[in-house]
């Protein structure tokens, strides 16, 4: 879209890839890019011909973390009224899935971006970590809850406080990225992901992004009953018909609501 200036956003037939594109500053994510990365997701979120959403970066980085030369000179009230970062939120809140493509840098508001995604995929160039701590600052955009939960607490404490990055190997074997590719493949990889994705019957895919989301907000007793409700609710849809059909009839599906 023409009206944005630090993303550059491509739709291609179900699915929309979205480049970070602030090269100058290794695509360092001040709060214009927040909200043009922000107001682009939710544009495409409400656009029922969108299956699936790709966010990447550069070779170089994907992002190299929030602006530290925009956050310098902020104090405590400054940031309060702000409420710097809280934009960042609602790309968890969107419903369409989501991929984080990553090569180079994800540092600090980079690999919280990444994280914020549903699907991790790294390149074999990829660098992962919440230096902050370096800066005189901790995480702000949720890094210390989710790589918490991505790779536990021995990990994560220890990436968090010596401000320690890690390689796409360590963060494959982490399990903070399901799958790591050669660079020159991952934004065509992560499309084709996409692109697998957004053929799928698009309010199930929502209803099974929402029941893995859960796990990170609930019990496992509550977890389980979420996930039963949404899997009884499914046989509400066509394609619960057509999917099952399909299997039967021994012919690829082809549902109705993407
Ligand atoms: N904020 C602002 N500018 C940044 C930036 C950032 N996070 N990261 C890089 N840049 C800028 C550099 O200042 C430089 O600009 P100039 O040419 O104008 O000096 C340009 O991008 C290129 O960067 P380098 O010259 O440093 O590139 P390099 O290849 O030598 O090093 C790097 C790459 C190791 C990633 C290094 O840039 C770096 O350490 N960046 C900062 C990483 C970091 O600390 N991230 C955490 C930020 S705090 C945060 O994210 C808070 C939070 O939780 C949300």
């Amino acid at each position: 879209d023409d009206a944005y200036e630090t993303v550059v956003v491509e739709r291609r037939g179900r699915t929309a890839l979205l480049t970070l594109n602030r090269p100058a500053a290794l695509n360092a994510l001040n709060l214009q890019v927040m909200n043009e990365v922000v107001a682009a997701t939710e544009a495409l979120d409400r656009d029922p011909e969108c299956g699936c959403i790709v966010i990447t970066g550069s070779p170089k980085a994907f992002a190299a973390g929030a602006d530290i030369k925009e956050m310098r000179p902020q104090g405590y009230l400054d940031m309060y009224l702000a409420d710097w970062f809280a934009a960042w939120d609602r790309l968890g809140q969107l419903r369409t899935p989501t991929v984080a493509a990553v090569s180079g840098y994800a540092l600090g508001g980079g690999c919280e971006l990444a994280m914020l995604c549903d699907i991790l995929l790294a390149a074999d160039t990829a660098v992962f970590g919440q230096p902050e701590i370096r800066l005189g600052v901790i995480p702000g955009i949720g890094g210390s809850q989710r790589l918490t939960r991505a790779v536990g607490k021995a990990k994560a404490m220890e990436l968090v406080l010596t401000g320690r990055t890690m390689d796409a190997t360590e963060a494959e074997r982490a399990g903070l990225v399901s799958r790591v590719v050669p660079a020159d493949d991952l934004v065509p990889e992560a499309l084709a992901v996409a692109e697998t994705v957004a053929g799928m019957s698009l309010p199930v895919a929502m209803m099974a992004k929402e029941a893995v989301a859960r796990a990170f907000e609930t019990t496992l007793a509550e977890g389980v009953r979420f996930e039963r409700r949404l899997f009884h609710a499914v046989f509400a849809t066509a394609d619960q018909k057509e999917g099952m059909s399909a299997f039967t009839e021994k012919r690829p599906a082809a549902f109705r609501h993407r």
